[in-house]
């Protein structure tokens, strides 16, 4: 194929560990294919890592080295820097920070970062007319921040919904399918290399509430707000509520909501139940799935892979050869300076509630709890009571739609009925 006319587009690549060994494995087989697409040479000049000496299953002798990303960052023979390490401090942001001021444009798979720190990170990079942009950050290798920037752009966006957390999805749905507590399973994500370094990034629901706060940015024109995601993680859920909620047609999913109501934005990224029936419902293992909703397309679903080497290095490959082509895209799909800082809503939308408690078997029992529920708004939709061998009778309810508070205030008052032991459990069940 003749060499196109164009200069080469000059890579820093900072990070080797899966996600930049998927980028060089990518520039280096697919050469003619990116050049092709974008009309211009793409290599990389010099890549950086904290250990030079790693076997790192890829040939990187043509390379420069750098041990600081921060240099890297800012040597004058690269175009474009690649941050891959990841942190929402430290070299990360510091060789961000690094590459904006050098004149870079900058991609990169660092939801925490941007989480933390995007409006700032955006501001200083459009003042100097460059770009920071991060399909990797979000939901591996679909491709839905050029979903909603781009495809969605002539909509008024209603909601976003998804699970993105591939190892949360992995832990509740092997629950599901193997009958295995919580502890177990955590285990085993653990061994499969499933769980970040930092566990609590997945099951806490840190990692996800990142990507759905980035989400929102770009969904409302508002300035990422991810200490307004109201947050809460796996870890209280039960196999008895997976089963339970299995009887009552809903499965158990980490799910991230985002919409803007009359009462402000609402972020959570909470558990919930959905319809076992729903694309959101059947969505198995660690594969990612993102709802996306406008009032002019209605509803569009994307499922893939949300993490791994080669989805997240495509994803980063959809940045650079943007970048190659001259698309030159804000940031949060508008200049960073128009976003708006979101007022969030004080409370979640109303919703019916997938209740469990534990009754003692005994006449009225169940009268007393139901006219708690009564007092408090909370309207019955469905309810069963299991047989049991012992003197405490497991009880479900589904709800109508009511609010957190109300059940809150519900629960508060179940002690004094004296026919109430042990926790009762509440979850919220989104419609979707
Ligand atoms: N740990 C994440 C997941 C991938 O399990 O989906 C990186 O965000």
């Amino acid at each position: 194929m003749p060499r196109s006319a164009a200069p080469a587009l000059r890579l820093g690549i900072a990070g080797l560990g899966t996600v930049g060994i998927g980028v060089v494995k990518i520039v280096q087989s697919h050469a003619a294919l990116l050049e092709a697409r974008t009309g211009r040479r793409i290599e990389i000049v010099a890549v950086s890592a904290l250990d030079r000496s790693k076997n790192r299953d890829a040939d990187l002798s043509h390379y420069a080295w750098e041990a600081d990303p921060v240099a890297l960052a800012r040597r004058p023979d690269i175009d474009v820097f690649i941050e891959v390490m990841g942190g929402a401090e430290g070299p990360a942001r510091a060789a961000t920070l690094a590459a904006i001021a050098a004149g870079k444009d900058v991609v990169t798979a660092n939801k925490a970062l941007l989480a933390h720190h995007g409006q700032a990170l955006a501001e200083a990079a459009e003042a100097r007319g460059r770009v920071i942009r991060f399909e990797a950050a979000v939901a591996g290798g679909i491709p839905v921040i050029k979903a909603l920037t781009e495809g969605l752009a002539g909509n008024a966006i209603t909601r976003v919904m998804g699970v993105m957390n591939g190892t949360c999805n992995y832990i509740l749905t092997r629950m599901d399918s193997a009958g295995l507590p919580y502890d177990v399973v955590f285990e085993e994500a653990r061994q499969l290399g499933y769980l970040e370094a930092d566990p609590n990034l997945d099951v806490g629901g840190i990692d996800a509430g990142h990507k759905l706060a980035l989400l929102a940015s770009i969904a409302f024109g508002t300035r990422v707000a991810f200490d307004a995601v109201e947050l809460e993680g796996i870890g209280r859920i039960s196999i008895d509520d997976i089963r339970r909620a299995g009887d009552m047609g809903y499965k158990i999913k980490l799910l991230g909501v985002a919409q803007m109501t009359g009462r402000g934005l609402e972020q959570r990224m909470t558990p919930c139940l959905v319809p076992a029936a729903s694309p959101l419902g059947q969505l198995q293992g660690g594969t990612n799935m993102v709802v996306l909703e406008g009032d002019s397309v209605g509803q569009i679903v994307l499922r893939g892979p949300g993490a791994g080497m080669g989805p997240t290095a495509s994803a980063v490959m959809a940045d650079v050869a943007d970048i190659a082509r001259g698309t030159r895209l804000s940031t949060f799909g508008q200049p960073a300076k128009s976003l708006v800082a979101p007022i969030a809503a004080k409370a979640s939308s109303p919703a019916p509630y997938y209740l469990r408690m534990e009754l003692l078997d005994k006449p009225g029992a169940l009268a007393k709890v139901a006219t708690v529920f009564g007092e408090e708004g909370i309207s019955i939709s469905r309810m069963r009571q299991y047989d049991h061998p012992e003197a405490l009778a497991p009880v479900l309810v589904v709800t109508h739609k009511t609010t957190g508070d109300a059940v809150a205030h519900a629960f508060a008052r179940l002690p004094a009925t004296g026919v109430v032991m042990g926790e009762p459990v509440a979850i919220r069940i989104e419609a979707v």
